[in-house]
């Protein structure tokens, strides 16, 4: 949530800033902001609503200056509006700050502040810390590193910050805790931002900053990091794998289209060195020396939020069917509250595309406390959650940019079906030939992926027949039951339509009342899994005079004459198969969503990586 970006260098840092912010911009778009320090001032500027926003109010305004601060917010103390929005002034303005994440002690400093003399603009948390930076400035009579380093000190909640003084135009200070933070070295300039995307373009050389610490980024002096308790710390840098296309829209309309379509190939590189048919192999070197430890456990706890919650819910499916391992799937913002019985013997695992959703990282922080080995499926690379986990898989679907997760969601579901997949075969619950028959069927699922995503055309078609209901019912029984869920969560975030999951068989216990001839239904009923089962509840549906989508296996003539709509999906083993449904849901929603005028990569009130709880 917000996205934060800062330059100190030769170049003009205004289009380096605001560049970054439209990269940022899926982490939060209630507003956005710049300042930059010029001529011994700072001009800072920002404005309500998107970075095109802030781009026309500055069409006319002095944006000079090598070195400055931008933020993109996602609102949390304090509306939208022009004042909430970042950077934020210190009393005497010399200072200005941009601030991911929550200072949840501001109260009770702001109201020590007001009594020292400080006046405050806005409602936000953010305001309260650089004024504290301020007034401890000057009390102590301390630089601006250690007055940062004292403030911080004193804060409880989670920050990424950046403060711009005005004092000085070579340098920024920036610190964070459980907000992500990551700092590019250039050859004669340094660029700090919350991802790498920003940064990708201008240099590979970065600095992940860890929890904790702060940095002072002096054009002379290069780049310093300390603890908050005052420990010199050498910066460790990584080169970024992360290519330049990987984040453009590459011809695409949006990002989620983009995304679903690149799914052949994320679910191709998720499987790349890890399974091999020649030698008829499943390799998972993330989580080798865990491997006992997984099958011994009491059982697995997944934790997660979201879509990556439901890709957790196939892996219950997954991991108890093919590997006869109990499991429980876990809200982590639930999971987090309810004092859950947890010891030793349990191995938790975190689903994660960010890797920096905050409730997921506050399970995992309580499983470790209580001793369970914690393992992560994250998709970015070096984010919080692969970080303080024992081990993990990465899901290595690229970079996912659209707020609505796609590719991340296959991806994840892809390294759960190799990981029960590697742990049946271990546990010698698969046998050998339903070993290789499950392999060879996993390594067919991106070009099947390839089959459904050329029927988009025809599942475009029937998407404008909807596209003006009010509601949507999703149903799915078995392994895709979570996929139901999934449905309808991806129409209702981008194409604000209210939409439920159910799995099939529930209905009749209550949704079945709001069938009428206005209610669409789409129905997951491919061959096996219930099969007969779901039949019977598309009956039920039709019955009451609901129209249904079907979501059948390639040749089924039975639903087809049932259904008002059928989209085929190429044959697969059960296990496998959310791995090919999802796909119509996914484009169902994008096209009903674009059909609708709704803003698919920035769905209202959402951003991209939840880092508050
Ligand atoms: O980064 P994470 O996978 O931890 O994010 C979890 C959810 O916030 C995320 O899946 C969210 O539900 C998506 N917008 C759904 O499309």
């Amino acid at each position: 949530m917000c996205g934060i970006v800062a330059y100190v260098g030769h170049h003009d840092a205004f289009p380096i800033l605001i560049k970054g912010l439209q990269r940022l911009e899926y982490r939060g778009y209630d507003s956005a902001g710049v300042a930059m320090l010029s001529n011994g001032e700072i001009n800072l500027y920002k404005k309500k609503g998107k970075v095109s926003d802030l781009l026309e109010f500055t069409k006319d305004k002095d944006v000079t200056g090598n070195i400055g601060i931008g933020h993109t917010r996602w609102a949390t103390h304090g509306p939208p509006n022009d004042v909430n929005a970042h950077p934020h002034f210190s009393e005497n303005k010399k200072l200005a700050i941009i601030h991911n994440g929550i200072i949840e002690n501001y109260a009770s400093l702001k109201a020590e502040l007001i009594k020292r003399g400080h006046h405050f603009e806005s409602e936000t948390d953010t305001e309260v810390l650089i004024h504290l930076i301020e007034d401890i400035q000057e009390k102590t009579g301390k630089d601006l590193f250690e007055a940062v380093r004292i403030a911080l000190g004193e804060v409880i909640g989670a920050y990424a910050i950046v403060i711009l003084s005005k004092d000085d135009p070579h340098t920024l200070i920036a610190a964070k805790k459980s907000s992500p933070m990551v700092i590019g070295i250039g050859e004669d300039d340094f660029y700090i931002a919350s991802d790498a995307t920003p940064i990708i373009e201008y240099t590979k050389n970065v600095v992940y900053l860890e929890d904790e610490e702060i940095a002072r980024i002096d054009l002379k002096d290069g780049l310093k990091l300390k603890t908050i308790k005052n420990e010199k710390i050498e910066p460790y840098i990584q080169e970024l794998e992360l290519q330049l296309e990987a984040i453009e829209k590459g011809g695409y309309d949006h990002f989620m289209l983009k995304e679903i379509y690149e799914q052949p190939r994320s679910v191709q590189d998720c499987m790349r060195g890890r399974l091999n048919i020649r030698k008829g192999t499943v390799a998972l070197g993330g989580i080798k020396d865990y491997e006992n430890k997984i099958l011994n456990a009491n059982r697995i706890i997944i934790v997660a939020c979201g879509t990556s919650w439901h890709a957790g819910l196939v892996g219950e499916y997954l991991f108890e069917d093919l590997a006869r391992i109990p499991v429980e799937v876990e809200y982590a913002s639930e999971f987090r509250y309810r004092n859950p019985i947890i010891n030793e013997n349990d191995v938790v695992i975190a689903i994660s595309q960010s890797g920096e959703t905050a409730d997921t990282i506050a399970a995992l922080e309580l499983a470790k406390s209580k001793g369970a080995t914690i393992l992560g499926v994250c998709n970015v690379v070096g984010s919080t959650i692969s970080r303080i986990t024992d081990a993990g898989v990465y899901t290595h679907a690229g970079p996912e940019i659209g707020v609505a997760s796609t590719k991340a969601f296959t991806a994840q579901v892809t390294v759960l079906c190799l990981m029960a997949l590697r742990l049946g075969h271990l546990k010698g619950v698969i046998n050998e030939s339903d070993f290789h028959r499950l392999l060879i069927e996993l390594s067919s699922v991106p070009e099947k992926i390839e089959n459904v995503l050329e029927n988009a055309e025809y599942i475009k078609e029937v998407s404008a027949k909807y596209k003006d209901v009010s509601n949507f019912l999703y149903l799915g029984r078995g392994y895709n039951f979570p996929v139901a869920l999934e449905g309808a969560l991806k129409l209702k975030e981008i194409s604000y339509i209210h939409a439920e999951g159910y799995p099939a068989a529930e209905m009749k216990h209550g949704p079945i009342a709001l069938i009428d001839e206005d209610m669409p239904v789409i129905v997951i009923a491919t061959k096996k899994g219930n099969y007969e089962k779901v039949v019977s509840n598309i009956q039920e549906v039709k019955a009451r005079n609901g129209k249904v989508i079907a979501i059948v296996t390639k040749g089924d003539e039975t639903v087809k004459k049932m259904a008002d709509y059928v989209i085929e999906i190429p044959e697969i083993v059960e296990p496998w198969s959310p791995l090919l449904t999802v796909i119509p849901l996914q484009l169902v929603s994008y096209y009903i969503a674009v059909m609708r005028g709704c803003n698919v990569d920035q769905p209202r009130n959402l951003a991209k990586s939840v880092t508050v709880e």
